[in-house]
């Protein structure tokens, strides 16, 4: 299983406001329910467990935790070259400490290493701290649909990144 430990400490030493220690690792089967139940508290289309654990069959679903504590979780799909990023969350009260970042960075890897050379991601137009995020990890604007969303409606922005190197 691929699993990779972050230290706050040594890796977010700029935003360190409350150092902890958190690991990543493909979700086990127990954790799609506690996946699910963060979908529901982060979006208003939020994915089912059973979303979840159908996704997890042809992709990659990531778990970010602290102990017994799901912190965020990121899920993926490759297929014929091609990679989506298609949920990221972080649970409200551990943003802006690195989680998205290193989930992001882990399904980067995961998903270049199961063959994908492109990703693409959709992410809502008002979503500023997302498309910051996906911004500083090299992805870029590439397409728009329109009222793409509902719950409010509103356009869907496209944003790709070709990847050379894992991590990259
Ligand atoms: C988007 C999300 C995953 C970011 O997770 P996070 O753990 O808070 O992000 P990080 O702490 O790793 O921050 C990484 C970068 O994201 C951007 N970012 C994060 N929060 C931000 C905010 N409130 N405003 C602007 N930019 C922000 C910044 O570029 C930041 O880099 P910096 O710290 O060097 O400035 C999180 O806000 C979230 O779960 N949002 C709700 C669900 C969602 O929108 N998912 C994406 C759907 S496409």
């Amino acid at each position: 299983m691929n699993q990779a430990n972050f230290s706050m400490e040594k890796i977010f030493t700029a935003k360190m406001v409350d150092p902890m220690e958190f690991s990543i690792a493909e979700a086990e089967k127990s954790q799609f329910s506690l996946i699910a139940d963060a979908e529901a508290d982060i979006f208003s289309n939020p994915w089912s467990e059973k979303d979840v654990a159908d996704t997890a069959d042809r992709g990659t679903v990531l778990a970010a935790v602290n102990g017994r504590n799901l912190l965020g979780y990121a899920i993926g799909i490759s297929a014929a070259g091609e990679g989506e990023i298609l949920r990221l969350g972080v649970l409200s009260e551990y943003r802006g400490i690195g989680l998205g970042r290193a989930l992001l960075t882990f399904l980067t890897s995961s998903l270049y290493k199961s063959g994908a050379g492109v990703l693409f991601l959709e992410v809502r137009e008002s979503n500023t701290p997302a498309r910051a995020l996906y911004l500083s990890c090299g992805f870029t604007e590439c397409g728009r649909r329109k009222k793409y969303y509902s719950s409010p409606v509103e356009d869907a922005v496209i944003m790709s990144k070709l990847l050379k190197n894992p991590n990259t």
